[in-house]
């Protein structure tokens, strides 16, 4: 059965929106794992517009589950991560102009930046995952840069406006996965993941981690946290069975 990985990142949004203390997101990481979230997931960006760098470090000290933290290939993030040690570290493009992370990381482009930042990660022994499109030339590269896991980019599966595109983009997620796991990766996915498209890629075989941030927090200015987490705990569970 997929983990659940759910990123507060936007509970910092609205922190920053004040810049002041609240809500911490520290909070929301507590109800996420009483809600029964398997890792928390937060993306330190180079612009800091949400997560802050005594986020991560007081994440580190009280997260009780896997703690994954997305970032950039970059020196100064790198430092970062290298100095916090987070369980994981997902590696994701990153523009200072986009909304959110638009597409995969382009391994195959950009391979020595990326090796130079993975090595440093490897040998600290905090396990790389590469956020990535379903292709199969970047899982190879994601292979070979030596990541323990890739997450394939499901924005595309998510905007698909027919049934027949939703399909389409399934069966490439799932041909993907199949490529990912005969490589002996680990197999994450995500971005735009609701409560209302996540069950079939919850019920692709081998997925291992589902990365799940707006869609959780909206509802959970609704509902509330916990409940939030657990109502997409529920769905991924129902749809492994
Ligand atoms: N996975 C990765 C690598 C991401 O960058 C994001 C967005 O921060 C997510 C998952 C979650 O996407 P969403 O907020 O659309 O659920």
């Amino acid at each position: 059965m997929a983990e659940l990985g759910v990123n507060i990142d936007h509970v910092a949004t609205i922190r920053q929106a004040r810049r002041t203390i609240e809500p911490d997101p520290v909070w929301a990481a507590s109800l996420a794992e009483l809600g029964g979230a398997d890792t928390i997931t937060v993306h330190l960006r180079e612009d800091r517009r949400h997560i802050q760098d005594r986020d991560v470090r007081v994440l580190k000290e009280t997260v009780q589950v896997k703690l994954n933290l997305e970032m950039g290939a970059e020196e100064e993030i790198t430092k970062v991560a290298l100095d916090i040690h987070p369980d994981q570290c997902t590696l994701v493009p990153e523009k200072r102009e986009e909304v959110t992370t638009e597409g995969g990381l382009d391994i195959v482009g950009n391979f020595d930046r990326v090796k130079k930042c993975v090595d440093q990660l490897l040998t600290a022994g905090i396990e790389v995952s590469m956020f990535i499109d379903p292709a199969e030339d970047q899982i190879l590269a994601s292979k070979k840069l030596g990541a323990q896991a890739v997450e394939l980019h499901t924005g595309r599966y998510a905007d698909a406006v027919t049934g027949d595109e939703r399909k389409q983009e399934l069966d490439d997620l799932i041909a993907a996965g199949n490529i990912a796991l005969t490589e002996g990766l680990h197999l994450h996915m995500g971005h735009g993941l609701t409560y209302r498209n996540v069950m079939p890629i919850a019920a692709i075989r081998g997925v291992g981690e589902l990365n799940i941030g707006h869609s959780i927090v909206a509802r959970a200015v609704m509902v509330g946290f916990e409940r939030a987490v657990r109502e997409m705990k529920e769905l991924i569970v129902r749809a492994s069975r």
